[in-house]
């Protein structure tokens, strides 16, 4: 076995190779903001401005990075998240700055209410329940407005059931046939979100997310909720977070035929970013974490580090 690994040869037989195509760069887009705010639970990662958004897809593109998935903070929020199917909001204007100047770049946008609504939460709440048919149409307006603006894919990640299905004849009737849905469909009620929810302003006023994100004991339920959004028409599906869900990410890549995205979330990166900060573990570690995922199975991955590996690799 040694002979495979003399200095010279390795390489040849990588069998895992990330390349920076399949990196996806997450961008909190602030309606508020006036500048740069670096988020204080994301260590070198940032909340920008409108203004700002351009020259940073730019400084992505030249590092060879393509894709691009935007959360957009707004100034105004309600019960319903009415903010996010604003074809003047945040999100809908970086897209048409984003396809101006950069017709080539894919745009993807996150299709959920928790960073528009008051309560945080994913979904039209009634006392402290989460409704999931009349949050449905919501999403279907949110969608068609991103596609309006010119979103390449729209990515649901509220984890209502039946929400690709409503998305995909939402987009449909208006004509948008060619837009693509990356669905959240395994995304697990997880800790690893919590520097996200600064981030993005996301947090929830009251309860958890329980009731709709899945339950991390399972793994057979992943694969229904999978084959689900297959059925209803999803063009990728996607297991969140990757780390510690890596045995997901393979079962699902051995079992079904369909694109792969793996989400390298906020946790992941700010628990990584803390150890190389305190000296305790190499900067290499990053590279080593994004191979891994790549191996499990992953085709594409929303990483906070795109930028900083696409440098090495
Ligand atoms: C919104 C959403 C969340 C993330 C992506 N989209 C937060 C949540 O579900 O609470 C988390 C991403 C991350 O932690 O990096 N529904």
């Amino acid at each position: 076995m040694r002979r495979l690994r003399r200095e010279n040869l390795r390489e040849l037989f990588w069998e895992a190779r990330l390349r920076v195509e399949d990196l996806i760069v997450p961008i909190f887009v602030d309606e508020t903001a006036k500048e740069k705010k670096e988020i204080s639970s994301m260590p070198d990662y940032y909340r920008i401005p409108l203004d700002l958004v351009t020259k940073e897809v730019e400084e992505c593109m030249d590092l060879g990075l393509r894709s691009f998935i935007l959360f957009g903070i707004p100034k105004k929020k309600d019960e319903i998240g009415s903010e996010a199917y604003n074809d003047h909001g945040v999100v809908q204007r970086a897209i048409r700055m984003i396809k101006e100047n950069f017709p080539k770049a894919v745009v993807i946008t996150d299709v959920c209410l928790c960073e528009y609504t008051t309560h945080g939460h994913c979904g039209i709440v009634k006392g402290n329940e989460i409704l999931n048919d009349e949050t449905l149409e919501i999403l279907g307006k949110i969608a068609l407005s991103h596609a309006k603006a010119g979103a390449d894919i729209v990515a649901p990640s509220g984890m209502m059931d039946g929400m690709v299905s409503a998305i995909r004849s939402a987009l449909d009737r208006e004509g948008f046939q060619n837009t693509l849905i990356m669905s959240y469909s395994a995304k697990f009620a997880s800790n690893f979100y919590s520097p996200f929810r600064e981030a993005a302003e996301s947090g929830y006023k009251f309860g958890d997310r329980k009731s709709y994100q899945m339950d991390f004991h399972n793994s057979n339920e992943a694969m229904r909720e999978i084959e689900l959004d297959i059925l209803e028409g999803a063009d990728i599906v996607m297991v969140k977070p990757a780390l510690a869900y890596l045995d997901i990410i393979r079962r699902v890549k051995d079992s079904f035929n369909i694109p792969l995205t793996a989400y390298n979330v906020s946790g992941e990166y700010s628990m990584t970013k803390a150890a190389i900060k305190m000296g305790w573990l190499s900067k290499d570690i990053i590279y080593e974490i994004l191979t891994a995922i790549k191996r499990a199975g992953a085709d594409l991955i929303i990483t906070y580090h795109a930028k900083e590996i696409a440098q090495i690799i």
